[in-house]
């Protein structure tokens, strides 16, 4: 499974993305807004990715009834480093599926998340017969909140989350995506 867009390739994790997967994790800024474990071993991140990928195997029904994520690793199209993470993953507060990104922190500020969230929403709203999608996101994390305003997801109400508090919630309903749309 692989979709690319302009500038970027999202496809499953592979082992050789851990080195740069822990970097991630255990960068203080980008995991602001994230939480999660920072000290996992590349055999702890490889198993995990394992556990990521049977997402791909699985009928969009079983993904939210076994909680599994829907998660892409992102690489660059021209040298295929890794760049970061993009998904949808079941989320227990929303009882729905989430629209999750993170990329690492030398990649930020050019737009490649907004690429990829929108690839996502695209293959979702068009392979995997969802409805709505929704998101969260703290009121501080003004990038991310841009990110889902511009991929046309609408503010819905405020939430409270484990770990994080209060945060905003957005969603996306296809009926509306599809006329906003033309592909
Ligand atoms: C959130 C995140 C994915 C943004 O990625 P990015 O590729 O840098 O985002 P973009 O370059 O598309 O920037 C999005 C918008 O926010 C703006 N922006 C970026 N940082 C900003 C800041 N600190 N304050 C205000 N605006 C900011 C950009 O100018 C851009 O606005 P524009 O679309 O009007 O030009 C990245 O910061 C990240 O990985 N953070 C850690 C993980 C995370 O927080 N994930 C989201 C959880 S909800």
């Amino acid at each position: 499974m692989k979709l690319t867009s302009k500038r970027i390739t999202l496809r499953m994790h592979k082992n050789e993305d851990a080195y740069a997967f822990k970097e991630m994790l255990k960068d203080e800024i980008a995991r602001k807004y994230t939480g999660g474990t920072v000290d996992k071993t590349i055999e702890e991140i490889i198993e995990y990715f394992k556990k990521l990928n049977t997402g791909f195997t699985s009928e969009l029904n079983t993904i939210i009834s076994n909680k599994n994520n829907f998660e892409f690793a992102i690489v660059n199209n021209i040298d295929s480093k890794y760049i970061g993470y993009c998904g949808i993953q079941y989320c227990d507060t929303l009882n729905g599926l989430e629209l999750l990104y993170g990329l690492k922190r030398e990649y930020w500020g050019q737009g490649l998340a907004f690429e990829a969230a929108n690839t996502v929403i695209q293959y979702s709203f068009k392979h995997l017969s969802l409805d709505i999608i929704e998101a969260v996101v703290n009121p501080e994390n003004i990038a991310s909140e841009k990110i889902l305003i511009k991929c046309g997801f609408r503010y819905d109400k405020n939430i409270e989350c484990p770990n994080q508090g209060k945060v905003k919630k957005y969603k996306m309903d296809k009926e509306i995506w599809l006329t906003t749309t033309s592909t």
